[in-house]
């Protein structure tokens, strides 16, 4: 019998890259991907494991609670990994409801599905919720988060991931479930939908529009490769102790205007343009609302106690993700059809030119 385990938000960015992972390397598991298929979940991105005999897709919204519990009756799942959510920092801005909706009570729904399931046996059961490190707020130009840095989050998206890691915590100390959540910095690689930084600058280099940095560009992230969050996730949920929370972060921080020059740099010599010509789309916009100013992440807990570290370094993560999408055109141009050209024009044609 395979051990059932279920993944949510696994045809989004990182859990496709996950699913992939456990499907390939998990033969003894039988992957289940619960995901609504929002704008942002594409099955696309998992079309070369759809046909796995351990994988199975179920389309469910994890805020309709009949559907999380029939779902759990259905497969009886021995371990759960959370990520579906609403993940875009300008979406919550504008509508902070969905973000309520799905990062609070779909991630309530789940805590009380797999707790009715599991009640009378928690041995060898895990629910792991993967968060961000949004959640600690921001900081200044020195210091860094730790696993014990206080929650101060400032934006409507950190503040609902905030509130779902409290009720996962709620559940370790009240009811004895099993979890473990970890914080991750800022993932870029293959199928990010173009709407956040690195995906959205790639998609207009390539076709010479305007290349919108928010305020000065001086903001800073911590950028780590996807799949070296996906195997941090895979060591975290064999090897790590329930109850306890694991920073995962790249050790790699850049600001915004900075990465930005070095992507025109990388993508000019791929394009064949000369040097400097992509630069020139550089045009700096209003400021996001409540930006955050800079995120940098301790991870020496997980590199320590569990053995965790990159596998590649920001150059080549970068490399490797922009032949993805020059390789890959024709998904961009699927998702950035439709609905997403409405929000594109609403969010950056508003957007005042300030540089
Ligand atoms: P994403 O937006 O690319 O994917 C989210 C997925 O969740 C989509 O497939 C979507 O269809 C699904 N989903 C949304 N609402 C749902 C609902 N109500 N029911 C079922 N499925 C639903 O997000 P991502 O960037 O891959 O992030 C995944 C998780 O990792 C999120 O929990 C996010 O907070 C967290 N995280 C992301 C980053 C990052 O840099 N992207 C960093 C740290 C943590
Ligand atoms: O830190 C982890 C978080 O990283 C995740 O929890 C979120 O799900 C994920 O979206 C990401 O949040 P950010 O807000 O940091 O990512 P985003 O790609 O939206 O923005 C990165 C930085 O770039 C941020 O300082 C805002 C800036 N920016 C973003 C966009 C989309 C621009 O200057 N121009 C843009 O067009």
């Amino acid at each position: 019998m395979l051990k059932s385990i279920l993944i949510t938000g696994g045809a989004g960015f990182i859990g496709s890259h996950v699913v992939r992972r456990f499907v390939k390397n998990h033969p003894d598991y039988l992957i289940v991907n619960a995901d609504k298929l929002t704008y942002a979940g594409n099955l696309e991105n998992l079309a070369d494991i759809e046909n796995y005999n351990n994988y199975r897709f179920e389309k469910i919204d994890i805020v309709d609670k009949k559907s999380v519990l029939s779902l759990f009756e259905k497969y009886r799942f021995e371990g759960v990994i959370h990520l579906a959510a609403e993940s875009h920092v300008d979406r919550s801005i504008e509508s902070p409801d969905d973000f309520v909706m799905t990062n609070v009570v779909g991630t309530v729904n789940l805590l009380n599905a797999t707790l009715a399931s599991w009640n009378s046996d928690m041995n060898n059961k895990l629910f792991y919720h993967v968060s961000t490190d949004e959640v600690y707020g921001t900081l200044g130009k020195e210091g860094y988060f730790t696993e014990k840095t206080p929650y101060d989050p400032k934006s409507p998206y950190s503040a609902s991931k905030a509130s779902s890691d409290h009720f996962v915590r709620a559940y370790f100390n009240t009811y004895k479930l099993p979890v473990i959540i970890s914080n991750c910095s800022n993932n870029y690689g293959p199928n990010q939908f173009p709407e956040k930084l690195i995906p959205l600058m790639i998609n207009n280099i390539r076709n010479n529009k305007p290349l919108p940095v928010y305020g000065k560009g001086e903001n800073v992230r911590d950028w780590l490769y996807v799949e070296d969050h996906a195997a941090a996730i895979d060591l975290i949920f064999h090897k790590g102790k329930p109850g306890e929370t694991y920073n995962i972060g790249g050790d790699n921080e850049w600001k915004n205007i900075d990465l930005v020059k070095f992507l025109c740099k990388i993508m000019d010599k791929k394009l064949g343009r000369s040097e400097g010509t992509s630069e020139k789309l550089i045009t700096f916009v209003t400021d996001r609302p409540g930006h955050d100013f800079r995120y940098s992440i301790n991870s020496s807990k997980l590199k320590k106690e569990l053995g965790w570290k990159p596998s590649v370094t920001f150059s080549e993560g970068l490399e490797k993700t922009v032949d993805w999408y020059l390789e890959n055109s024709r998904w961009l141009e699927n998702v950035v059809s439709g609905e997403y050209e409405k929000y594109y024009e609403k969010m950056y044609l508003n957007r005042n030119r300030i540089g």
